[in-house]
């Protein structure tokens, strides 16, 4: 039996006739931008997510731009940022002319800590991105304890809650989220939110995604075109009420791994303490992660590799060096390997892939 890497149809499939008739709705209503179903969707992720704002945005990455514009930051600031991580999350610090500083992160859990960002924090810091990796939840209070705007990439982590039930994206000074259609919740096409309990920081992107202005007629702001439109929002209205459920499907696939054995053959990822991770990737650790690759491929199994070249690696990061030592970022570049993952696993699945693995370890030693 093939499994694959994730699935995005299967969790779908039930709510086709309902996302069929909102399409429908909305095609019919002609409000394409902006618009009640924007506004509704705004609303319900705020409430979901437990912010007094949300704003919708055209895609992850430039919720990103603007939360950093919405925070001042331009030349001659320096953002702290792990270079384990999807580009985007350090790429609009250097589009606004400042400069991403590089933290490592632990290779159990693939976030940042206190300690890898202390190390680099500097008088020219104006803010830390916190990026959520594969649903795990960054130590964000902590980090604002260090005195700089915090600013949560929750781009991996819809679903994701802690024990006492509060989320990533309702931790920080501001949060971004992607709903890029393979993420936790995911939009048919590019869409992306910003999450914020401050006013000010709401209104200035109100203004920043719609040209700087928010009547049309006064442009206060050089701004951005960068809207959520009508039919994502109306999508995503639709699934909302579902993540809950998918993201429990995820977090009993992740206690499956576990139950099946799965870490006495390669390492579990370890969820921050008081995280409850909706596991957006299944990623495990082994040092002969290219080796089971290509094998667990050939099996049918889905497996990859992520940030094998990390952000700092990339050529475009070539003017900004790392200004500290990065062996944690190395180790998870070098050793990760995702397993599949969706909220629809079965222990069946889960069992193959153990079973792959478990066939495929004694061979390769
Ligand atoms: C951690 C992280 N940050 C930012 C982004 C950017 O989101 P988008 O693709 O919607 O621009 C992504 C995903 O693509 C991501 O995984």
């Amino acid at each position: 039996m093939a499994v694959p890497l994730f699935d995005t149809a299967t969790p779908l499939a039930p709510l086709e006739p309902e996302i069929n008739a909102k399409v429908a709705e909305i095609i019919a209503s002609k409000r394409f931008i902006f618009g009640p179903e924007v506004e509704a969707f705004e609303r319900e992720f705020a409430a979901y997510i437990g912010t007094k704002h949300a704003i919708g945005v055209a895609n992850g990455t430039d919720a990103l731009l603007l939360a950093l514009r919405a925070l001042g930051v331009g030349p001659g600031d320096e953002v702290i940022v792990p270079s384990f991580t999807f580009f985007a999350s350090a790429e609009p610090v250097a589009l606004l002319g400042a400069t991403p500083v590089w933290c490592d992160i632990d290779p159990a859990t693939f976030v940042m800590t206190p300690d890898t960002v202390r190390a680099v924090l500097t008088p020219k810091t104006k803010a830390i991105i916190a990026v959520h990796l594969f649903g795990n939840v960054a130590p964000v209070e902590e980090l604002a304890e260090l005195g700089v705007p915090v600013i949560e990439d929750a781009a991996q982590s819809a679903g994701t809650r802690l024990a006492d039930g509060r989320r990533p994206g309702a931790l920080g000074t501001i949060a971004t989220f992607s709903f890029f259609p393979s993420k936790n919740l995911g939009a048919f096409g590019d869409g992306g939110m910003i999450t914020t309990d401050d006013p000010a920081l709401a209104e200035l992107i109100e203004h920043y995604r719609f040209h700087g202005s928010k009547d049309k007629r006064t442009f206060v702001y050089v701004g951005h075109n960068s809207r959520l439109d009508a039919l994502q929002a109306g999508i995503l209205r639709v699934q909302l009420p579902h993540l809950d459920a998918w993201s429990d499907g995820r977090r009993a696939a992740a206690r499956a791994y576990a139950e099946a054995g799965l870490g006495e053959l390669v390492t579990l990822p370890t969820p921050t303490p008081g995280a409850e991770p909706a596991w957006h990737l299944f990623v495990t650790r082994s040092d002969r992660a290219d080796e089971l690759l290509p094998a667990l491929k050939d099996a049918g199994i889905g497996a990859a590799a992520y940030y094998r070249v990390p952000a700092h690696l990339q050529p475009a990061m070539r003017p900004y060096p790392p200004t500290a030592e990065l062996p944690g970022t190395e180790e998870a570049a070098r050793t990760n390997l995702a397993l599949p993952m969706s909220p629809v696993l079965t222990r069946e699945q889960v069992g193959e892939v153990v079973a792959a693995v478990g066939a495929l370890a004694p061979a390769l030693q």
